[in-house]
């Protein structure tokens, strides 16, 4: 004799009577379901499409990282690839301290080691530090800038007449070093971070110093006295 009271077969008239009643009441006798085998069917298929959508989503934020595509890590190359110069002989379309990286949707800059810089001592470390220009062993300096202008997202480019980064839609004007020199631009150039892993040189696309979600940095203010990394030399406000 089958105990089951869920196994045994009712006519739809009599399942209405046990149920409430109603179309599905006896739509789902015909086919042998108890509201308990319905339930627990219901919230297994749930569980399933809400684990499947954690692991999906889980692979979207690990798969750039995997493949070193935008949003990731990418390795854009070996040092050497990147000469350094300082700032009044940067000449991107001769690749001399100042580099187009599509992949990573950033300019490089590679500063030679005997930059002028405002600062000295810890006050330049410091101010380094903080506005993600990392200097390597040699002594020359490395920064990676996302191409989108901080004022309204336009693309700019580095003018190597000017010797500094122009923005063509409302004229934003940046320093070689990415720090902000006129215009409506809120502040100086956004980074990402740049690091080495031997000869390798590697941006992470995905760590950005900027106060868009998800980051909540403050991005880099307009320079001040007391903050200026690199002067503001003539050839730049010559491209006004
Ligand atoms: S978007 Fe670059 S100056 Fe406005």
């Amino acid at each position: 004799m089958d105990n089951d009271v869920s196994n045994v077969k009712r006519t739809p008239q009599e399942f209405e009577v046990m149920n409430g009643g109603g179309a599905e009441a006896a739509e789902k006798a015909r086919k042998g379901f108890s509201r308990r085998q319905f339930l627990r069917r219901a919230v297994g298929i749930t569980s399933g499409v809400v684990l499947a959508e954690s692991v999906g989503l889980g692979l979207y934020f690990i798969y750039p990282l995997a493949t070193g595509s935008f949003g990731g890590i990418i390795k854009i190359g070996k040092k050497t690839d990147f000469p350094a110069a300082s700032p009044l002989e940067f000449d991107i379309e001769n690749g001399k301290g100042v580099f187009y990286q599509g992949s990573a949707q950033a300019y490089i800059v590679h500063l030679s080691a005997d930059t002028p810089w405002v600062l000295q001592g810890d006050s330049l470390k410091q101010q380094l530090e903080a506005e993600w220009i990392v200097q390597d062993t040699d002594g020359t300096y490395w920064a990676a800038f996302w191409q989108r202008c901080v004022h309204l997202g336009c693309k700019y480019n580095f003018k190597t007449d000017c010797r500094s980064f122009k923005c063509p839609c409302h004229g934003s004007h940046y320093n070689a070093d990415g720090e902000y020199l006129s215009g409506p631009a809120p502040r100086s150039l956004d980074r990402f971070n740049l690091s080495f892993q031997g000869e390798d040189v590697l941006v992470n696309t995905g760590k950005l110093n900027t106060p868009l979600a998800p980051y909540n940095l403050p991005g880099v203010p307009r320079p001040t006295d007391i903050t200026r990394l690199l002067v503001e030399q003539q050839i730049q406000f010559a491209c006004q």
